[in-house]
């Protein structure tokens, strides 16, 4: 891919700092408000590195993200119905490519913003600012059967084999130079780590992780994503035989970003993928 490095970006992530207070996550709903963290929570200083040029061959079962080339027909992402009508049927095809899986459902789309007023004019969200993980050993199936509510039984079948939970984020906007997502390569985060917290949405009460901080972590972006690039990254693996099953990300200032660098627009949409 990108055979030029640069240089590490320093930025502060934000980190779960001890169990001392009781851990709440109330995400926001879009339109200007902001996501709630109740804990106590300290920032750490890290280095993020370039993945373009560091790990060219990345994939979802070891460092549990990758990065693929792919040109979308949606005009606008803005658009409901051509997420529906469009975009989802092109991610179903780009998993089951990369991931060989035999069925994946589509059941979320989170567009997200760095500017206050695009968010309110677009109802998107605010970019995350604190290193989660969106499900955990418990709510992964717990998704998976509030989306066949209607069909126990296949949500009971379905469960018997292998699936994933795994996001699709890309930039729906300008490239992205500021508040890029950022990424933990899951091989270098302990289980220990990792802290489950209940997920306090107003409709429906989940769990995701959140993390505390270690040297060993190894911490990477994908500078200037584009609208013609897609990152999948594994918040969820049934399987227990030793493949990613948790992904850490969030997002950060870029120190060296331009002042007037363009708003962050992205949409990231979660799928159930079956093996
Ligand atoms: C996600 C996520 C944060 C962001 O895609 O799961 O947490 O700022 N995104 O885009
Ligand atoms: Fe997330």
């Amino acid at each position: 891919m990108n055979p030029s490095s640069r240089a590490p970006l320093r930025a502060e992530l934000k980190f779960l700092a001890d169990l001392s207070a009781p851990l709440v996550y109330v995400p926001s709903r879009g339109g200007g408000d902001e996501t709630e963290h109740l804990g106590n929570y300290r920032n750490h200083e890290v280095e993020i590195h370039d993945a373009r040029a560091a790990l060219p061959e990345s994939d979802l079962d070891n460092e549990g993200f990758v990065l693929i080339a792919h040109r979308s027909e949606v005009i606008d992402f803005y658009s409901d119905s051509a997420l529906e009508s469009t975009y989802h049927p092109e991610l179903i095809d780009l998993i089951k490519r990369v991931t060989g899986a035999q069925r994946v459902e589509v059941f979320d789309d989170t567009r997200r913003s760095s500017s206050v007023s695009n968010q309110q004019a677009r109802g998107s969200r605010d970019p995350a600012n604190i290193v989660h993980n969106d499900y955990t050993h418990d709510s992964g199936p717990r998704r998976l059967d509030d989306f066949f509510s209607d069909s126990p039984e296949d949500a009971a079948r379905l469960k018997q084999r292998r699936f994933a939970i795994i996001n699709a984020w890309r930039s729906i906007g300008a490239p992205v130079l500021d508040h890029p997502l950022v990424l933990c390569d899951a091989r270098t985060i302990r289980e220990n780590d990792l802290v489950a917290v209940e997920r306090r949405g107003e409709d429906r009460i989940g769990e995701l992780q959140v993390a505390m901080h270690d040297p060993s972590q190894r911490w990477y972006y994908f500078p200037e994503m584009n609208r013609d690039e897609v990152l999948l990254f594994k918040t969820y693996d049934s399987a227990l035989d030793g493949t990613t099953r948790f992904t850490p990300h969030s997002s950060c200032r870029d120190p060296n970003a331009p002042d007037d660098a363009p708003a962050r627009e992205s949409l990231e949409t979660r799928c159930l993928v079956f093996f």
